[in-house]
């Protein structure tokens, strides 16, 4: 990933919201809110022009985008059941009690500015590289401030999540936590995944994590469809390559091994969309966790 530079994969996927918000079929999906609050964040921090908008929230672009399915099918409707998935888990987290939402790899997701007037009682925090957080934090400040939202400009590969949280003052350790990782994942690398998963863990109390990942094809490479090879090269081309992925079933595992629970009951009818499949683990206790340890669960990098 080209970390000076803002994430184009994050606007690539505002710039899908925008084009799904044309198509009233998505209305029952998308989330409420969801497209003119994405609107608001790319044009108040500069990201996107006002026509740019108008252009990606028209039906021309929707048939763009249809035509261009073929590379990785289902990809265009799958960000609006990826991004209901994600409000959903998070709403039946707050439900359940979860008093702190952390969004990592969050590009211009609104999803906590939309949220946090809704939960005044509940923080919500978001971590991303720099280059797209400081962008995005310029428009949060034009679009209103949440005193509940909290941006943390960082990047994870540079540093631990447990340090980022630890230095501030507003994370509570023990408040029950919702974390989402959504489309995030395989941009990291098999040991940055597994050493993420493993300071979800150590800066949460009881937690809940919602993550989207990519599952591994019979090559061993992440399995983009159809068309894997041309979009891995894309991806790698474009700067911000597939790094990660797992088996379905190799899932449960893994997570074992990082002092996680696989929790699909939590899912509802979620599944997979696109290529992505969808995901919710919990947090084990000591003892799952050391005895997940023994059995380790393969990842892959291609
Ligand atoms: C595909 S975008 C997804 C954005 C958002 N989650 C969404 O679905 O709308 C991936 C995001 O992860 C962020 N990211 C990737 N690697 C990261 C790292 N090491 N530290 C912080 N953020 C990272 C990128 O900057 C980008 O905003």
């Amino acid at each position: 990933m080209k970390k000076e530079k803002p994430s184009k994969t994050a606007y690539k996927v505002a710039l899908n919201i925008l084009a799904l918000g044309a198509k009233p079929e998505m209305a029952g999906i998308l989330p409420s809110g969801i497209v003119n609050a994405t609107e608001k964040l790319l044009i108040s921090s500069g990201v996107a022009s006002a026509k740019t908008v108008r252009l990606y929230r028209s039906r021309r672009m929707v048939r763009v985008y249809e035509f261009f399915d073929w590379m990785m099918p289902g990809q265009f409707e799958g960000f609006a059941c990826r991004k209901a998935f994600c409000e959903r888990q998070v709403r039946q987290s707050i439900d359940a009690g979860a008093r702190q939402v952390l969004v990592l790899g969050a590009g211009y997701d609104t999803m906590g500015w939309r949220l946090a007037p809704e939960f005044p009682n509940v923080n919500f925090f978001e971590i991303d590289h720099p280059a797209t957080a400081c962008l995005k934090a310029l428009g949060i400040k034009e679009m209103g401030l949440r005193p509940n939202l909290y941006l943390i400009a960082e990047d994870l590969s540079e540093r631990k999540l447990s340090d980022v949280l630890s230095d501030n003052v507003d994370w509570r350790l023990s408040a029950q936590t919702v974390i989402v990782a959504e489309g995030l994942l395989q941009y990291l690398s098999p040991v940055e995944v597994r050493d993420l998963f493993a300071q979800c863990a150590a800066i949460t109390g009881e937690c809940r994590i919602v993550f989207t990942y990519i599952s591994t094809g019979e090559d061993g490479r992440p399995d983009c469809g159809p068309r894997t090879r041309l979009v891995l090269w894309l991806l790698k081309v474009g700067g911000e390559p597939w790094l990660w992925s797992v088996r379905p079933e190799e899932l449960g595992q893994f997570l074992k091994s990082v002092g996680w629970i696989n929790a699909p009951e939590l899912e509802g009818a979620a599944g997979k969309h696109g290529v992505e499949m969808y995901a919710v683990a919990t947090k084990s206790s000591r003892t799952d966790t050391e005895q997940g340890t023994e059995g380790d669960a393969a990842n892959h990098s291609p």
